[in-house]
């Protein structure tokens, strides 16, 4: 389950500085670090997918100038709720083991929960003990095992972790049950049933 983790924002730790993706001029960074460090080749269209539609679900970490570690993820409906899905996250092996990569992807739930994802998904190499064990000291469990789900033929497991959500989210989601309000896919906002009749006149 999702702790006080994800609710304590924190802009830079030990010297790391920590910030979101904002324009195309990041994109060839995030390349750089990805096609260095991931098994599975991306092509620049797989990145603009990701970073145009959730450019808030990027962020990168810095020592000094040099960005050495990023996350990018998405968030869409399935089924009937919201839910995060972490796409790629690396960080520079000169600059692993001091906490980048979870604070990393910690930042990237934080925005998820503040947009009502109510889950959030991965998938990570079987052998990839490293990643494993981050994801689950972040509470994530695994949900399946996905065969021969890479390229290289390795197997993967689908992770999984469960947030809670605020009072504020339960009291729209209840309303939503009541059909009084609907959630906006693309945006992750919520429409109240005013603001839809608006939007149709
Ligand atoms: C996975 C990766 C992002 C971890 O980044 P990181 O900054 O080293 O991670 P953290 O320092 O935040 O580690 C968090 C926890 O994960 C575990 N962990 C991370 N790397 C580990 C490793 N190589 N071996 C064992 N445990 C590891 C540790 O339990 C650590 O907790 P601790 O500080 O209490 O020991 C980094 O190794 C990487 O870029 N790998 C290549 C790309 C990749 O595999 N990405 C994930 C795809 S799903």
């Amino acid at each position: 389950m999702a702790s006080s983790a994800f609710t304590d924002s924190t802009a830079s730790t030990s010297g790391v500085i920590y910030r979101q993706y904002r324009d195309e001029s990041d994109l060839p960074t995030v390349m750089h670090l990805i096609d260095n460090e991931l098994s599975e080749p991306y092509t620049i269209y797989t990145y603009r997918y990701f970073l145009h539609q959730w450019p808030k679900l990027c962020y990168f970490a810095y020592d000094g100038d040099k960005a050495f570690g990023t996350v990018v993820c998405k968030m869409d409906v399935h089924r009937d709720h919201m839910r995060g899905y972490v796409a790629m996250l690396v960080v520079d092996k000169a600059y692993r083991g001091k906490g980048a990569g979870s604070e990393l992807v910690k930042m990237a739930i934080r925005e998820m929960i503040q947009n009502g994802c109510e889950e959030v998904v991965l998938e990570a190499e079987v052998s990839n003990t490293g990643a494993l064990k981050l994801y689950q000291a972040l509470g994530f469990i695994r949900d399946k095992r996905l065969h021969r789900y890479y390229l290289n033929g390795v197997d993967a497991y689908r992770l999984k972790l469960l947030l809670p959500l605020t009072e504020e989210q339960e009291a729209l989601l209840r309303l939503k049950e009541q059909n009084c309000v609907s959630v906006d896919a693309s945006s992750g906002s919520v429409l109240t049933a005013s603001t839809q009749i608006e939007i149709k006149a």
